[in-house]
């Protein structure tokens, strides 16, 4: 680290600005070494509380040339510059500022502000990458009308772009030309984007529900224009379910989407011009799975939704940054639920929680979805403020119902219009149209960490009563202030016949029927809910829907979750009671290999994956969801201290034993479900196709059904086919392994999101050299430290996918990784923090591996210039 330590922002400090900008007109020269940026601004003293009529702009890495105001140039005794702000002291109320700088995009590997990729143009403005480009307010508070001029060579540059409408554009002399956009509405700077490079284009246009014709276009590099129908569809899709959920309609003429290979994060919802990663835009079945599809599907969804939930409605402050992204998350969930199945949606969300968010929660780096502070905003685009954020925001959904919910959405818009607002903006709107006092979900917003429930139930045959009680911890402990936390739950009897039961009247307060299930309100730290006249005993079925982002300790055993697995009607608890009997399973199994006992299938578990396997009335993607195991890393976050070798033995041989017990059905299954027909994206060809690959992946754990594979890999039906093949046959170190590898290389050296995937399944591969095999990737000819997918696809795989291989008892994955993440500091540091986080979790392994991990977390913090992003991450790991 440098001389001083970097500076800390809090939230309790937010004072609105002093200035506002009421116009905004930029001028940018574009030149790869020396693009000039001329910045004309109509400003106004806007006195706020401290009275201060200093001027402070945020300004980096960019060389100011000259400051004008009202036409007088200044000198530098009118001004204070240093490494981030430029400090002025106008004396009149109202003027206009200029503000001439030079930049150097070509030199910009931090893919933050201006920079190139490809060849051509774009920026990335959020956080506060716009004051890399010029001096301003560079915080979301401050809106302003913004009309942007691009002068460029033509043959270099031919197409030219920025926010809104394009009012005027024309050759020039000497090669060059310009065109001339214009935003309508009012954004601040980080919704600011400019695209200029040699670009092809496909159209299309959607006609809203008011009648208006929008001219829709996605720009991509002309060797991509074949891959992006997919796009388009999603982006009309999208259009068409938020105006049939939510009323809401898209307001300008035109709606840009940009597809560029270097791109730090999956997209940016800069008004009219979103600039994507190319991931998230390009599909075709030979190069994208269904996974892909449904990614690109979900992102250009979320990234349109923001034009709402963002934009004509945005944040005072980054702390805020849950406003927009948790509504928005919420939003783009429940499209894709729409689009395709929504308790598979839930249920993959579910996962993708507790595997990510989960674990971060209860790390070094938890903090509430409203961060109270931060060094670098950009460490805070967070499983949490996102992930949680949008469970947080679903709360309101589960509480109020889909109509109590949509009349706050109404009455949201409808005051905060054009404005930034607070979190509490958005629950009052909730509230207030509801009539509902909604107080209580404050700490869902300032408390970290997952709350754990935990249910005790006693039945008084006598009385014929059940008793249910939910007592709420935070981190262990009774939570600063109780949550409003609503678990849904059902029950049945012991037979899966589904049983009515009804509450005492003294609890009706606290509880609503929702169809077959209950809704239960737990407010206090620890509450009881009293059902009367039950004749028996019931099975209850808890946390429907995942009703709430908690851990909840049932009181649960083995024949409860074998009568939930197979007969609840809610999906989700179905999943999940098969996820708790291959945990218990898995549990055993860690038992007996600490004591050097056999291992063996728990068999109320083999029973339970029995009858799912030949269960024909299930949904297949259902099917495939139950049949999978839960993740090594799901497994370890049971215990204080990880048995890491005994976890990976247990799940070694839980999918050996599997595979051999139901080799014959699961052969059958598969086999029925190979089908000659050409790629669809849509619900039933995807499910068929998941629980076709689920059953290779245990079939593929006996040498012989190695062929199965081969051969799959060999009839290139479509990508996700393909990759699933390659996938198995990754982890075994054969020659038909080392030829479909090298075959798959061939086909697809010259596509790059396709070499990503030769490059992740080799990180990601379960074999014993596996440090020598990332070497090698890393000094692959193709691999570019420049590229985020690129370095993702290697380090970020092996770091978050490679359990085992990374968490070698030797050492090395964590030094290699320290290594890296030195490397990349210097390169881009928002890619190089992103890498650290699977060292943060030092304090959870075995004290060989702790002092491992936190010796490679040294060797980072001890690095010269490291960068704010990764100086936060590592010193709080270690802190
Ligand atoms: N607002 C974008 C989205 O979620 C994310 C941009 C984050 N970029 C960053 N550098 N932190 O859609
Ligand atoms: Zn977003």
């Amino acid at each position: 680290m440098s001389s001083s330590l970097p500076v800390t922002h809090y939230l309790k400090d937010y004072q609105p600005s002093n200035y506002q900008i009421d116009s905004i007109e930029l001028t940018f020269d574009l030149d790869p070494l020396a693009t000039r940026v001329t910045n004309v601004m109509q400003m106004t003293f806007s006195p706020n509380a401290s009275d201060d009529r200093r001027l402070v702009l945020n300004g980096q890495k960019i060389t100011l040339l000259e400051c004008w105001i009202n036409g007088n140039l200044l000198s530098a005794e009118d001004y204070d510059l240093d490494d981030e702000f430029l400090t002025l002291s106008p004396s009149l109320d109202a003027f206009e500022l200029k503000i001439v700088t030079q930049c150097a995009p070509q030199n910009n590997t931090s893919l933050e502000g201006l920079y190139r990729t490809s060849g051509n143009y774009c920026t990335q403005c959020e956080a506060l990458g716009f004051q890399t480009i010029t001096y301003y307010l560079d915080r979301p508070d401050v809106l302003s009308f913004f009309t942007t001029k691009i002068i460029a060579d033509k043959s270099q540059n031919a197409v030219l772009l920025s926010n809104g409408n394009l009012v005027e554009a024309s050759d020039l002399p000497d090669g060059k030309h310009y065109a001339v956009w214009h935003d309508p509405f009012k954004k601040p700077c980080y919704l600011f984007a400019l695209v200029a490079g040699n670009l092809s284009l496909i159209q299309d246009t959607y006609q809203t529900m008011d009648g208006r014709l929008v001219d829709l276009r996605i720009y991509v590099e002309p060797q991509n224009i074949d891959k992006c129908d997919h796009a388009m569809a999603s982006l009309k899709k999208s259009m068409q379910w938020d105006e049939e959920r939510y009323g809401l309609v898209y307001d300008l003429d035109i709606y840009m989407i940009v597809a560029v290979d270097d791109f730090n994060m999956g997209a940016m919802e800069n008004k009219g011009l979103n600039v994507f990663n190319s991931k998230f835009v390009l599909a075709k079945p030979e190069t994208a799975t269904d996974v892909d599809y449904e990614g690109i599907e979900s992102v250009i969804a979320h990234e349109y939704f923001h034009n709402w939930t963002g934009n004509r409605v945005t944040c005072r402050d980054w702390f805020q940054l849950t406003l927009k992204e948790g509504l928005t998350v919420f939003r783009d969930q429940e499209f894709t639920g729409d689009m395709l199945s929504i308790p598979v949606k839930r249920i993959e969300d579910v996962k993708r929680l507790r595997s990510n968010q989960f674990p971060e929660d209860a790390g070094p780096m938890a903090h509430p979805i409203q961060p109270q502070s931060y060094i670098e905003m950009n460490n805070f685009y967070t499983m949490t403020v996102y992930e949680k954020g949008a469970e947080v925001v679903r709360l309101y959904q589960t509480l109020l119902g889909r109509d109590g919910f949509r009349k706050g959405m109404d009455l949201y818009f409808q005051r905060h219009d054009g404005q930034a607002v607070t979190v509490e903006d958005f629950r009052n709107a909730m509230a207030d149209a509801n009539h509902v006092d909604l107080s209580q979900m404050q700490a869902w917003y300032v408390q970290e960490g997952t709350p754990v429930v935990t249910a005790k139930t006693h039945y008084d045959a006598k009385l014929q009563t059940l008793t249910l009680s939910l007592e709420q911890t935070l981190k262990g402990k009774v939570p600063q202030q109780p949550l409003m936390i609503p678990v849904l739950i059902g029950f049945m009897g012991y037979d899966g016949q589904p049983l009515t039961l009804m509450p005492s009247v003294q609890d009706k307060n606290s509880l609503e029927e929702r169809g077959d299930s209950w809704l239960l309100k737990l407010t206090e730290p620890k509450q009881d809910f009293i059902f009367e006249q039950v004749a028996t005993y019931p099975v209850i079925s808890y946390l429907r829907d995942f009703s709430a982002p908690i851990i909840l300790k049932t009181p649960n055993a083995l024949p409860e979750l074998e009568v939930l697995a197979q007969y609840d009607s809610n999906a989700f608890v179905r999943w999940e009671s098969m996820q708790a009997l291959a945990l218990a399973s898995m549990e055993q199994g860690v038992s007996a290999y600490q004591q050097q006992q056999p291992l063996t299938l728990l068999p109320s578990f083999a029973a339970a994956f029995a009858s799912v396997l030949a269960d024909s009335s299930l949904d297949l993607s259902l099917k495939a969801l139950a049949l999978t195991l839960p993740e090594m890393t799901y497994v370890a976050d049971q215990y204080t201290e990880i048995p890491l070798e005994a976890i990976q033995a247990v799940h070694q041989f839980t999918q050996q034993a599997l595979a051999e017990k139901f080799s014959q059905a699961l052969l059958q299954t598969y086999e029925s479900l190979q089908v000659n027909e050409p790629y669809r994206y849509e619900k039933q060809a995807i499910a068929q196709r998941k629980l076709k690959n689920v059953c290779l992946k245990y079939l593929a754990k006996l040498p012989q059904n190695l062929a199965i594979a081969v051969n799959q890999f060999e009839q290139k039906s479509n990508m996700t086919d393909v990759l699933s093949a390659l996938e198995v046959l990754s982890h075994h170190q054969t020659a038909d392994s080392a030829k479909c590898l090298q075959a798959f290389y061939q086909d697809w050296s010259k596509d790059s999101l396709v070499l990503d995937k030769w490059f992740s399944i080799q990180a990601a591969a379960q074999v014993p050299d596996i440090l020598a095999q990332i070497n090698q990737l890393l000094q692959h000819p193709d691999f570019k430290y420049t590229n985020p997918n690129r370095v993702r696809s290697v380090l970020g795989v092996f770091g978050r996918l490679n359990w085992v291989g990374f968490h070698q008892a030797s050492g090395t994955g964590y030094q290699l990784l320290a290594e890296q993440v030195i490397k990349l500091n210097g390169i881009n540091p928002q890619i190089a923090s992103r890498l650290v986080a699977p060292l943060s979790h030092w304090k959870r392994y075995d004290s060989g591996r702790r002092l491992l991990m936190r010796q490679a977390l040294e060797s980072i913090l001890a690095t010269e210039n490291l960068s704010k992003d990764v100086y936060e991450i590592v010193s709080r790991s270690l802190a």
